[in-house]
Protein backbone atom coordinates (compact mmCIF):
# COMPACT_ATOMS: atom_id res chain seq x y z
CA UNK A 1 0.00 0.00 0.00
CA UNK A 2 2.53 2.41 1.02
CA UNK A 3 4.94 1.26 -1.93
CA UNK A 4 1.69 1.75 -4.10
CA UNK A 5 1.11 5.26 -3.00
CA UNK A 6 4.85 6.50 -2.96
CA UNK A 7 4.65 5.04 -6.98
CA UNK A 8 1.45 7.16 -7.61
CA UNK A 9 3.18 10.17 -6.05
CA UNK A 10 6.85 9.69 -7.83
CA UNK A 11 4.39 9.60 -10.67
CA UNK A 12 2.49 12.39 -10.26
CA UNK A 13 5.63 14.84 -10.00
CA UNK A 14 6.81 13.53 -12.87
CA UNK A 15 9.72 11.43 -11.64
CA UNK A 16 8.64 8.15 -13.29
CA UNK A 17 8.16 10.35 -16.41
CA UNK A 18 11.90 11.80 -16.84
CA UNK A 19 13.25 7.60 -15.84
CA UNK A 20 15.59 6.04 -18.32
CA UNK A 21 15.52 7.84 -21.55
CA UNK A 22 14.31 5.63 -24.60
CA UNK A 23 17.26 3.53 -25.87
CA UNK A 24 14.93 2.84 -29.30
CA UNK A 25 17.70 4.68 -31.76
CA UNK A 26 20.14 2.68 -30.69
CA UNK A 27 18.65 -0.50 -31.99
CA UNK A 28 17.44 -3.18 -34.55
CA UNK A 29 15.00 -5.46 -34.59
CA UNK A 30 15.78 -8.46 -37.56
CA UNK A 31 14.51 -11.32 -39.12
CA UNK A 32 17.28 -13.68 -40.35
CA UNK A 33 16.21 -15.97 -42.67
CA UNK A 34 19.15 -17.84 -43.42
CA UNK A 35 21.35 -21.04 -41.56
CA UNK A 36 21.26 -19.67 -37.63
CA UNK A 37 25.03 -19.71 -37.75
CA UNK A 38 25.28 -16.75 -40.37
CA UNK A 39 22.27 -14.85 -38.92
CA UNK A 40 24.16 -14.47 -35.18
CA UNK A 41 28.00 -14.02 -37.15
CA UNK A 42 26.32 -11.04 -38.80
CA UNK A 43 24.26 -10.08 -35.63
CA UNK A 44 27.94 -9.84 -34.03
CA UNK A 45 30.40 -8.27 -36.50
CA UNK A 46 27.04 -5.35 -36.90
CA UNK A 47 26.86 -4.74 -32.87
CA UNK A 48 30.31 -4.59 -33.17
CA UNK A 49 31.12 -2.22 -35.59
CA UNK A 50 27.83 0.52 -35.05
CA UNK A 51 27.29 -0.16 -31.34
CA UNK A 52 23.64 -1.04 -32.57
CA UNK A 53 21.77 -3.90 -30.60
CA UNK A 54 20.41 -6.08 -32.76
CA UNK A 55 17.20 -8.33 -31.92
CA UNK A 56 17.85 -11.09 -34.20
CA UNK A 57 14.93 -14.05 -34.96
CA UNK A 58 15.89 -17.00 -37.29
CA UNK A 59 12.68 -17.24 -39.20
CA UNK A 60 12.17 -19.47 -42.26
CA UNK A 61 11.04 -17.22 -45.16
CA UNK A 62 7.63 -18.09 -45.68
CA UNK A 63 7.16 -17.89 -41.41
CA UNK A 64 8.20 -14.06 -42.02
CA UNK A 65 6.38 -13.27 -45.04
CA UNK A 66 3.50 -14.49 -42.74
CA UNK A 67 4.58 -12.45 -39.97
CA UNK A 68 5.08 -9.31 -41.87
CA UNK A 69 1.86 -9.46 -43.47
CA UNK A 70 -0.02 -10.36 -39.99
CA UNK A 71 1.76 -7.14 -38.46
CA UNK A 72 1.70 -4.84 -41.63
CA UNK A 73 -0.41 -2.37 -39.02
CA UNK A 74 2.03 -2.31 -36.46
CA UNK A 75 4.94 -3.38 -37.47
CA UNK A 76 7.53 -5.15 -35.07
CA UNK A 77 10.37 -5.90 -37.64
CA UNK A 78 13.10 -3.23 -39.36
CA UNK A 79 14.87 -5.70 -41.96
CA UNK A 80 14.42 -8.83 -43.15
CA UNK A 81 17.74 -10.13 -44.06
CA UNK A 82 17.78 -13.45 -46.18
CA UNK A 83 15.74 -16.19 -47.25
CA UNK A 84 14.30 -17.39 -50.24
CA UNK A 85 13.89 -13.77 -52.89
CA UNK A 86 10.27 -15.26 -53.84
CA UNK A 87 8.50 -14.44 -50.35
CA UNK A 88 10.25 -10.92 -50.74
CA UNK A 89 8.82 -10.33 -53.82
CA UNK A 90 5.28 -11.24 -53.01
CA UNK A 91 6.30 -8.61 -49.54
CA UNK A 92 7.40 -5.89 -51.91
CA UNK A 93 3.93 -6.61 -54.35
CA UNK A 94 1.91 -6.21 -51.19
CA UNK A 95 3.37 -2.77 -50.19
CA UNK A 96 4.86 -4.53 -46.77
CA UNK A 97 8.40 -3.49 -47.53
CA UNK A 98 9.63 -0.25 -48.04
CA UNK A 99 11.46 1.45 -51.51
CA UNK A 100 15.43 1.96 -50.76
CA UNK A 101 18.22 2.50 -53.35
CA UNK A 102 21.35 1.55 -51.46
CA UNK A 103 24.29 3.38 -52.91
CA UNK A 104 25.61 0.26 -52.41
CA UNK A 105 23.69 -1.06 -55.57
CA UNK A 106 26.12 -0.25 -58.69
CA UNK A 107 28.54 -2.49 -56.98
CA UNK A 108 26.25 -5.54 -57.40
CA UNK A 109 26.05 -8.43 -59.68
CA UNK A 110 23.01 -8.19 -62.24
CA UNK A 111 21.29 -10.33 -60.91
CA UNK A 112 20.76 -8.82 -57.47
CA UNK A 113 20.17 -5.46 -58.97
CA UNK A 114 17.69 -6.85 -61.33
CA UNK A 115 15.78 -8.46 -58.08
CA UNK A 116 15.64 -4.47 -56.54
CA UNK A 117 14.27 -3.63 -60.28
CA UNK A 118 11.62 -6.21 -60.77
CA UNK A 119 10.34 -5.54 -56.82
CA UNK A 120 10.77 -1.41 -57.63
CA UNK A 121 13.74 -1.40 -55.23
CA UNK A 122 11.62 -2.79 -52.34
CA UNK A 123 14.20 -5.77 -52.06
CA UNK A 124 17.64 -6.54 -53.07
CA UNK A 125 19.42 -9.79 -53.45
CA UNK A 126 22.44 -10.72 -51.37
CA UNK A 127 22.91 -13.97 -52.29
CA UNK A 128 22.80 -17.06 -54.93
CA UNK A 129 22.17 -20.76 -54.44
CA UNK A 130 21.20 -23.73 -56.59
CA UNK A 131 18.56 -26.09 -55.07
CA UNK A 132 19.75 -29.79 -55.08
CA UNK A 133 20.16 -32.36 -52.21
CA UNK A 134 21.90 -34.05 -50.56
CA UNK A 135 22.41 -37.88 -49.45
CA UNK A 136 24.35 -39.75 -46.96
CA UNK A 137 26.88 -41.97 -49.05
CA UNK A 138 27.21 -44.22 -45.38
CA UNK A 139 23.60 -45.17 -45.60
CA UNK A 140 23.42 -45.32 -49.48
CA UNK A 141 26.66 -47.78 -49.34
CA UNK A 142 25.20 -50.20 -46.53
CA UNK A 143 21.55 -50.41 -48.13
CA UNK A 144 22.81 -50.96 -51.44
CA UNK A 145 20.68 -47.54 -52.97
CA UNK A 146 21.73 -46.39 -56.19
CA UNK A 147 22.95 -42.73 -56.59
CA UNK A 148 19.69 -40.49 -57.20
CA UNK A 149 21.16 -37.86 -59.97
CA UNK A 150 17.67 -36.85 -60.81
CA UNK A 151 14.54 -35.81 -59.78
CA UNK A 152 13.22 -38.93 -60.69
CA UNK A 153 15.63 -41.18 -59.44
CA UNK A 154 14.20 -39.73 -55.98
CA UNK A 155 10.75 -41.72 -57.09
CA UNK A 156 12.43 -45.22 -56.74
CA UNK A 157 10.24 -47.35 -54.46
CA UNK A 158 13.48 -48.67 -52.90
CA UNK A 159 13.74 -45.14 -51.14
CA UNK A 160 10.24 -45.28 -49.03
CA UNK A 161 10.53 -43.43 -46.36
CA UNK A 162 14.20 -42.34 -46.70
CA UNK A 163 13.53 -38.50 -48.09
CA UNK A 164 12.83 -35.44 -45.87
CA UNK A 165 12.26 -31.94 -47.35
CA UNK A 166 10.54 -28.37 -45.71
CA UNK A 167 7.00 -27.99 -45.97
CA UNK A 168 6.35 -25.25 -48.97
CA UNK A 169 4.13 -23.27 -46.41
CA UNK A 170 7.21 -22.37 -44.23
CA UNK A 171 10.38 -22.86 -46.05
CA UNK A 172 11.55 -20.58 -49.11
CA UNK A 173 13.75 -23.78 -49.74
CA UNK A 174 10.77 -26.10 -50.50
CA UNK A 175 8.58 -23.29 -52.34
CA UNK A 176 11.53 -22.98 -54.52
CA UNK A 177 11.37 -26.78 -55.09
CA UNK A 178 7.66 -26.90 -55.69
CA UNK A 179 7.95 -23.57 -58.10
CA UNK A 180 11.35 -25.64 -59.97
CA UNK A 181 9.25 -28.98 -60.90
CA UNK A 182 6.36 -27.20 -61.80
CA UNK A 183 8.67 -25.18 -64.70
CA UNK A 184 10.79 -27.98 -65.49
CA UNK A 185 7.30 -30.70 -65.54
CA UNK A 186 4.31 -28.39 -65.83
CA UNK A 187 1.87 -28.16 -62.95
CA UNK A 188 -0.01 -31.28 -63.73
CA UNK A 189 3.05 -33.61 -63.81
CA UNK A 190 4.71 -31.75 -60.87
CA UNK A 191 2.01 -32.16 -58.45
CA UNK A 192 1.86 -35.97 -59.44
CA UNK A 193 5.23 -36.26 -59.21
CA UNK A 194 5.03 -34.69 -55.63
CA UNK A 195 2.41 -37.12 -54.43
CA UNK A 196 4.58 -40.39 -55.72
CA UNK A 197 7.22 -38.68 -54.10
CA UNK A 198 5.28 -38.15 -50.97
CA UNK A 199 5.74 -41.73 -50.51
CA UNK A 200 9.13 -41.46 -50.01
CA UNK A 201 8.85 -38.74 -47.57
CA UNK A 202 9.28 -39.77 -44.28
CA UNK A 203 8.77 -35.57 -42.93
CA UNK A 204 8.19 -32.06 -44.09
CA UNK A 205 10.32 -30.05 -42.19
CA UNK A 206 10.01 -26.56 -41.47
CA UNK A 207 13.09 -25.25 -41.82
CA UNK A 208 14.33 -25.63 -45.73
CA UNK A 209 17.74 -27.12 -44.80
CA UNK A 210 17.23 -29.72 -41.82
CA UNK A 211 16.76 -32.71 -44.19
CA UNK A 212 20.41 -32.02 -44.82
CA UNK A 213 21.27 -31.55 -41.29
CA UNK A 214 19.19 -35.32 -40.85
CA UNK A 215 21.07 -36.47 -43.58
CA UNK A 216 24.59 -35.98 -41.79
CA UNK A 217 23.42 -37.70 -38.54
CA UNK A 218 21.93 -40.59 -40.57
CA UNK A 219 18.11 -39.86 -39.87
CA UNK A 220 17.63 -39.85 -42.71
CA UNK A 221 19.09 -41.03 -46.21
CA UNK A 222 17.93 -37.51 -48.94
CA UNK A 223 17.61 -34.06 -47.94
CA UNK A 224 16.46 -31.75 -51.06
CA UNK A 225 17.86 -28.87 -50.01
CA UNK A 226 19.77 -26.24 -51.37
CA UNK A 227 23.38 -27.44 -52.95
CA UNK A 228 25.39 -25.13 -50.75
CA UNK A 229 23.33 -26.47 -47.16
CA UNK A 230 24.93 -30.06 -48.67
CA UNK A 231 28.14 -28.65 -48.96
CA UNK A 232 28.38 -27.38 -45.16
CA UNK A 233 27.58 -30.70 -43.98
CA UNK A 234 30.28 -31.94 -46.14
CA UNK A 235 32.68 -29.35 -45.26
CA UNK A 236 31.92 -30.46 -41.37
CA UNK A 237 33.15 -33.61 -42.20
CA UNK A 238 29.64 -35.51 -42.73
CA UNK A 239 29.62 -38.02 -45.04
CA UNK A 240 27.26 -36.32 -47.44
CA UNK A 241 27.42 -35.63 -50.96
CA UNK A 242 25.68 -32.89 -52.55
CA UNK A 243 23.87 -33.19 -56.09
CA UNK A 244 22.84 -31.11 -59.09
CA UNK A 245 19.95 -32.44 -60.36
CA UNK A 246 20.41 -33.91 -64.16
CA UNK A 247 17.05 -32.75 -65.33
CA UNK A 248 18.36 -28.89 -64.22
CA UNK A 249 17.26 -27.57 -61.63
CA UNK A 250 15.87 -23.98 -59.74
CA UNK A 251 17.77 -21.56 -57.58
CA UNK A 252 17.29 -18.48 -55.40
CA UNK A 253 18.09 -15.13 -55.15
CA UNK A 254 17.97 -14.67 -51.23
CA UNK A 255 17.16 -11.19 -50.50
CA UNK A 256 16.79 -8.30 -47.95
CA UNK A 257 13.99 -5.78 -47.72
CA UNK A 258 12.97 -3.29 -45.39
CA UNK A 259 9.68 -3.54 -43.67
CA UNK A 260 7.52 -0.47 -44.32
CA UNK A 261 6.43 1.40 -40.70
CA UNK A 262 10.08 0.29 -38.91
CA UNK A 263 10.28 2.14 -36.12
CA UNK A 264 14.10 2.15 -36.41
CA UNK A 265 14.40 3.18 -39.77
CA UNK A 266 18.11 4.58 -40.02
CA UNK A 267 19.14 1.75 -38.32
CA UNK A 268 17.33 -0.38 -41.02
CA UNK A 269 19.32 1.52 -43.80
CA UNK A 270 22.86 1.00 -42.01
CA UNK A 271 22.09 -2.52 -41.99
CA UNK A 272 21.22 -2.94 -45.09
CA UNK A 273 24.34 -0.61 -47.15
CA UNK A 274 26.69 -2.83 -43.95
CA UNK A 275 25.29 -6.15 -45.79
CA UNK A 276 25.73 -5.29 -49.17
CA UNK A 277 30.05 -4.24 -48.38
CA UNK A 278 32.09 -6.43 -50.14
CA UNK A 279 34.36 -7.36 -47.16
CA UNK A 280 30.99 -8.35 -45.40
CA UNK A 281 30.18 -11.03 -47.41
CA UNK A 282 33.26 -12.18 -48.08
CA UNK A 283 32.86 -13.21 -44.30
CA UNK A 284 29.81 -15.62 -45.29
CA UNK A 285 32.11 -18.41 -45.65
CA UNK A 286 33.35 -18.47 -42.01
CA UNK A 287 29.64 -19.37 -40.63
CA UNK A 288 30.06 -22.65 -43.25
CA UNK A 289 27.32 -20.31 -45.71
CA UNK A 290 28.65 -20.91 -49.27
CA UNK A 291 26.25 -19.00 -51.20
CA UNK A 292 27.26 -16.86 -53.91
CA UNK A 293 27.55 -13.06 -52.34
CA UNK A 294 25.39 -10.35 -54.59
CA UNK A 295 28.83 -7.95 -54.35
CA UNK A 296 30.55 -8.30 -57.31
CA UNK A 297 34.16 -8.09 -55.61
CA UNK A 298 33.47 -10.41 -52.58
CA UNK A 299 34.94 -13.17 -52.21
CA UNK A 300 33.31 -16.04 -54.26
CA UNK A 301 34.03 -19.06 -51.74
CA UNK A 302 36.05 -22.14 -53.22
CA UNK A 303 33.40 -24.66 -51.53
CA UNK A 304 30.73 -22.79 -53.60
CA UNK A 305 28.90 -24.81 -56.44
CA UNK A 306 29.36 -23.81 -59.19
CA UNK A 307 26.60 -22.53 -61.59
CA UNK A 308 28.08 -22.73 -64.47
CA UNK A 309 28.44 -26.70 -63.64
CA UNK A 310 25.05 -26.93 -62.85
CA UNK A 311 21.79 -27.14 -65.00
CA UNK A 312 20.10 -23.80 -64.06
CA UNK A 313 16.25 -23.27 -65.15
CA UNK A 314 15.38 -19.52 -66.45
CA UNK A 315 13.90 -19.13 -62.90
CA UNK A 316 10.54 -16.92 -63.25
CA UNK A 317 11.03 -14.70 -60.38
CA UNK A 318 7.87 -12.47 -62.12
CA UNK A 319 5.51 -15.76 -62.10
CA UNK A 320 6.44 -17.54 -58.63
CA UNK A 321 6.94 -14.18 -56.95
CA UNK A 322 3.57 -13.23 -57.12
CA UNK A 323 1.32 -13.48 -54.23
CA UNK A 324 -1.43 -15.30 -56.40
CA UNK A 325 0.91 -17.98 -57.85
CA UNK A 326 2.13 -18.45 -54.31
CA UNK A 327 -1.43 -18.64 -52.96
CA UNK A 328 -3.00 -21.23 -55.61
CA UNK A 329 0.12 -23.38 -55.61
CA UNK A 330 0.27 -24.15 -51.79
CA UNK A 331 -3.45 -24.64 -51.71
CA UNK A 332 -2.81 -27.32 -53.86
CA UNK A 333 -0.23 -28.56 -52.06
CA UNK A 334 -1.90 -28.59 -48.95
CA UNK A 335 -5.11 -30.87 -50.38
CA UNK A 336 -3.14 -32.76 -52.64
CA UNK A 337 0.13 -33.84 -50.50
CA UNK A 338 0.63 -31.61 -47.28
CA UNK A 339 -3.11 -33.49 -46.09
CA UNK A 340 -2.00 -36.95 -46.84
CA UNK A 341 1.78 -36.51 -45.61
CA UNK A 342 3.05 -38.86 -43.48
C1 LIG B 1 19.17 -22.03 -45.88
C2 LIG B 1 20.01 -21.61 -47.04
C3 LIG B 1 19.66 -20.25 -47.54
C4 LIG B 1 18.17 -20.14 -47.79
C5 LIG B 1 17.41 -20.54 -46.54
C6 LIG B 1 15.91 -20.55 -46.71
O1 LIG B 1 19.51 -21.33 -44.73
O2 LIG B 1 21.38 -21.66 -46.72
O3 LIG B 1 20.40 -20.00 -48.72
O4 LIG B 1 17.84 -18.84 -48.21
O5 LIG B 1 17.80 -21.84 -46.18
O6 LIG B 1 15.36 -21.01 -45.51
P1 LIG B 1 13.92 -21.65 -45.41
O7 LIG B 1 13.87 -22.24 -44.05
O8 LIG B 1 12.94 -20.57 -45.65
O9 LIG B 1 13.82 -22.72 -46.48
Amino acid sequence: MRLALMAATAFASGLVMNAPASRAAEELNLICSADVVICEMLQQMFQKETSIQVNMVRLSSGETYAKIRAEARNPKTDVWWGGTGDPHLQAASENLTLEYKSPMLPELQDWAQKQAEASGFKTVGVYAGALGWGYNTDIFKQKNFKEPKCWADLLDPSLKGEIQMANPNSSGTAYTALATLVQIMGEEKAYEYLKKLNDNISQYTKSGSAPVKAAARGETAVGVVFMHDAVSQVVEGFPVKSVAPCEGTGYEIGSMSIVKGARNLENAKKWYDWALKAEVQSHMKDAKSFQLPSNSKAEVPKEAPKFEEIKLIDYDFATYGDPATRKRLLERWDREIGANAN
